[in-house]
């Protein structure tokens, strides 16, 4: 199994492997790796002939350094997971001065507002972070598919609406949410959840069901509030968003219109861990 650390040795070895007819399947991560990042793995084996994960945890994007800090780091464990898929890929794990080169610094990019939304209100600058490394990861890597799980329904839109500005040769692949058996989203975030944390967080899928339930009948407003109240009465998580968007634009839903897609989408702390979750309403 290899694992590159620097992008001139992954390069290399691309280049020494490559015909004309291979094509690369590229997993971009940040490391902590769980069932969801396995199911992106085993999509790009079956579907190009070599296979390559990053793992980075990408200072830029991180607006709270507390969240930085505290962010899991799991190398070793990572690497024993990615074995069980298969020996056959190829693990990108650099240092923060082989990808920025010493300018740790985001590049600002104009997302035609898809970055002002959500995620992009809340954690200032987290988007120009994760459109500087992806297009970093990209340069280095020039994958031809690339594999983005849906949790981070913002950032897949975010990704595609970058390769489509900067015209990137890739293909951008959406994959489903994978849940624990109460219906937490996996996430590495997880990792710092105690048992009886992880057992209560069923109250964000929970919540997020109930609320596509009531959009059948009510407006975007009278659902907001449903969720705003449910956890209003809960001490262990606070929730800081909740918003019903259009799944293209990622705008407020104001006033329902029946040829658009719409989803929920929330974000809530528990003991100053930040998780999300989304859900398609249509
Ligand atoms: O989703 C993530 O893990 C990160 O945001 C990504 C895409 C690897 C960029 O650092």
């Amino acid at each position: 199994m290899l694992v590159f650390n620097k992008k001139v040795d992954l390069q290399t070895h691309l280049k020494q492997n490559c015909s004309n007819n291979s094509t690369i399947g590229f997993v971009p991560t940040m490391g902590a790796l769980h069932k969801g990042h396995l199911s992106l793995l085993k999509k790009s084996l079956e579907n190009n002939t070599i296979t390559v994960i990053s793992i980075f945890v990408n200072p830029t994007q991180f607006n709270n350094p507390e969240d930085l800090k505290k962010y899991p780091r799991t190398l070793e464990n990572d690497v024993e997971k990615i074995k069980t898929i298969s020996k056959e890929i190829l693990v990108y794990a650099p240092s923060v001065e082989d990808i920025y080169e010493g300018k740790t610094k985001s590049q600002h990019y104009n997302f035609d507002g898809l970055e002002n939304q959500m995620e992009g209100k809340f954690r200032p600058g987290h988007f120009d972070g994760v459109g500087t490394v992806v297009k970093k990861l990209f340069e280095i890597v020039n994958p031809t598919n690339a594999y983005f799980g849906e949790k981070d329904f913002q950032q897949l839109q975010i990704v595609k609406k970058l390769v489509e500005k900067e015209k990137l040769a890739v293909t951008i692949i959406g994959c489903p949410i994978y849940r624990e058996a109460n219906g937490l989203a996996m996430s590495s975030r997880n990792e710092r959840l105690t048992e009886e944390q992880k057992d209560k967080a069923s109250i964000i899928y929970k919540t997020m069901n109930e609320a596509k339930k009531l959009f059948g009948t009510k407006s975007a407003k009278e659902v907001s509030e449903f969720v705003t109240k449910a956890f209003k009465n809960n001490t262990m998580f606070e929730l800081e968003y909740f918003e019903i968007a259009d799944e293209a634009t990622l705008l407020t839903c104001k006033r329902k219109n029946k040829n658009k897609k719409y989803r929920a989408f929330i974000a809530v702390f528990v003991n100053k861990i930040r998780l999300i979750d989304t859900i398609s309403l249509n």
